[in-house]
């Protein structure tokens, strides 16, 4: 133990005391509700998904900039995007979009998660998601995940009313587990989210599955794993 807190002495860290986890494209894979349909969507699905994405990230952005007024939580979001990304790529067929659009609540969790979740439990560390989620589809997508008995607790933004970058979301995680930001480990394999959570304070843990491009200089403060496996020994 002295020996443990001699090393973070030296790198100037904190004991992190619990990890906070992004939810969608962190721990469950957002482009598996696509995939289950793939067959009725055509070659262009993953294109589709793609738009899908960015257009349910953009439109967080927009009305967080625009004030309360304007917000709209983030399953109308994902219904939008959907809608939108249909409509560009020319997917017409109304059950197909329900269909995936249901999907999106039951997303598979990448495949390590559940046991680096348990290989976390078993180093004492709480465990929580912080997302841009509604509680409903948050519920929906954890207990179908098989993750909901593997956390503490699920955050979401809607308890702050503005979506993840504002600063007011990060900060639900200090208040549910009375730290400061530097106690705790963030993980995100969003790079605008990893950023905003080392502005706020938190150890930052870049999930960089497809190797992408560094952005915001991420590499500067942020530990970057190339998926959740590494996470446990990566924290003490
Ligand atoms: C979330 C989004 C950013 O889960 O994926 O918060």
């Amino acid at each position: 133990m002295a020996a443990r807190w001699g090393i973070l002495y030296r790198l100037g860290m904190t004991q992190i005391r619990a990890v906070i986890f992004d939810a969608y494209g962190t721990l469950l894979d957002i482009h598996a509700a696509m995939a289950k349909h793939a067959a009725r969507i055509g070659p262009d699905w993953p294109a589709i998904s793609a738009d899908w994405r960015a257009k349910q990230l953009e439109y967080s952005w927009v009305r967080s900039l625009m004030g309360p007024a304007h917000h709209r939580d983030f399953w109308r979001l994902t219904e939008d995007a959907l809608a939108w990304a249909a409509a560009r790529h020319h997917v017409a067929d109304a059950a197909v979009l329900a269909d995936v659009l249901m999907a999106y609540r039951h997303l598979d969790p990448y495949p390590e998660v559940p046991i680096v979740l348990r290989q976390i439990r078993d180093l004492g560390l709480p465990r929580a998601i912080l997302s841009n989620g509604e509680p409903g589809m948050l519920a929906d997508a954890t207990k179908s995940a098989g993750l909901d008995h593997l956390l503490d607790d699920v955050l979401s933004i809607e308890a702050a009313g503005v979506f993840k970058p504002d600063p007011r979301v990060y900060r639900l995680a200090g208040q549910r587990f009375g730290l400061a930001g530097s106690q705790m480990a963030f993980v995100s394999s969003n790079p605008w989210d990893a950023y905003g959570a080392h502005a706020f304070g938190f150890q930052v843990f870049w999930v960089n599955r497809g190797g992408q491009p560094a952005e915001y200089g991420l590499r500067q403060f942020v530990t970057e794993l190339p998926d959740l496996a590494r996470l446990p020994g990566a924290l003490h």
